[in-house]
């Protein structure tokens, strides 16, 4: 299962994950990142904004999750002008080795399996990042979503932009499809990080970590993936059993064995 960790803070939590993509490019210069939008990672990149001078991050190489279809990718709500914004910009990435899902119209049927060629070429992501909704979904697998999935479009459902609204001026704004990596793409990058905070994310995180896997909570994809690492706070934390278990196998961790 995956390694579950409770920490008191947001800040806490992009510290610690922050660390371990710190080691992972120090171990190689083009490592391959798995790039989550939404407001969940934005601690992981401030913390690494934190730490540019000591880290040349310019070899890097990103994948992101999902993009809007048919949005005007220079929105500023479209992931990628949001990955320009918080993560390539800040981070001093090189923008033509970052890559976002296309989602413009135009020959939308090939870009599913263009991306997948893409990751394919950049040797696979080492080290994916991820949010999860309050509906459980992962990137925008929404419930239902194959765990053999790769990256394709997807209908939103109306949760999902009922809580997206926050980032457009109305819910009807909030486009209708998106394209996402898939489970399976997912499922294939080597190390998954999986942030969550606050009391709306209890539900899908107890699902995600200890309920049955199922398509209908996509986030319990993480259970079939040999190093997936749960980073939460207290709060997205209290529906968790076996919460003391976690917390006692992360106080007595050795140190030789790292996040
Ligand atoms: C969005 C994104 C997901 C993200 C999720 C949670 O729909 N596509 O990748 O994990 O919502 O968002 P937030 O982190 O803002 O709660």
């Amino acid at each position: 299962m995956a390694e579950v960790i409770i920490v008191e803070s947001r800040e806490a939590a992009g510290a610690l994950v922050a660390d371990a993509i710190v080691r992972l490019v120090r171990g190689n210069p083009e490592a391959v990142l798995g790039l989550a939008t939404g407001s969940t990672p934005l601690p992981v990149y401030e913390a690494l904004r934190a730490r540019v001078g000591e880290l040349d991050l310019s070899k890097v190489r990103g994948f992101a999750l999902d993009e809007y279809v048919g949005i005007d990718p220079r929105h500023p709500e479209s992931y990628r002008s949001v990955i320009t914004r918080e993560v390539v910009e800040p981070l001093g990435l090189d923008p033509r080795r970052v890559r976002v899902p296309d989602g413009s119209l135009d020959g939308i049927e090939h870009h599913g399996s263009d991306y997948e060629e893409a990751i394919g070429e950049a040797g696979g992501i080492d080290l994916q990042i991820l949010g999860i909704g309050t509906d459980g979904h992962i990137g925008f697998n929404e419930p239902g979503s194959s765990f053999a999935s790769i990256t394709r479009v997807k209908t939103l459902t109306q949760q999902t932009r009922d809580d997206n609204a926050r980032f457009f001026d109305s819910v009807d704004d909030v486009p209708m499809h998106c394209i996402t990596q898939g489970l399976g793409t997912i499922l294939r990058a080597r190390h998954l990080v999986l942030l969550a905070f606050g009391e709306g994310k209890a539900a899908a995180v107890a699902g995600a970590v200890e309920g049955p896997v199922t398509a209908s909570l996509p986030g319990s994809a993480i259970q079939l993936h040999p190093r997936a690492s749960v980073v939460v706070d207290e709060a997205a934390a209290s529906r968790l059993r076996f919460a003391e278990y976690y917390r006692y196998t992360y106080d007595n961790k050795p140190d030789w064995q790292v996040l």
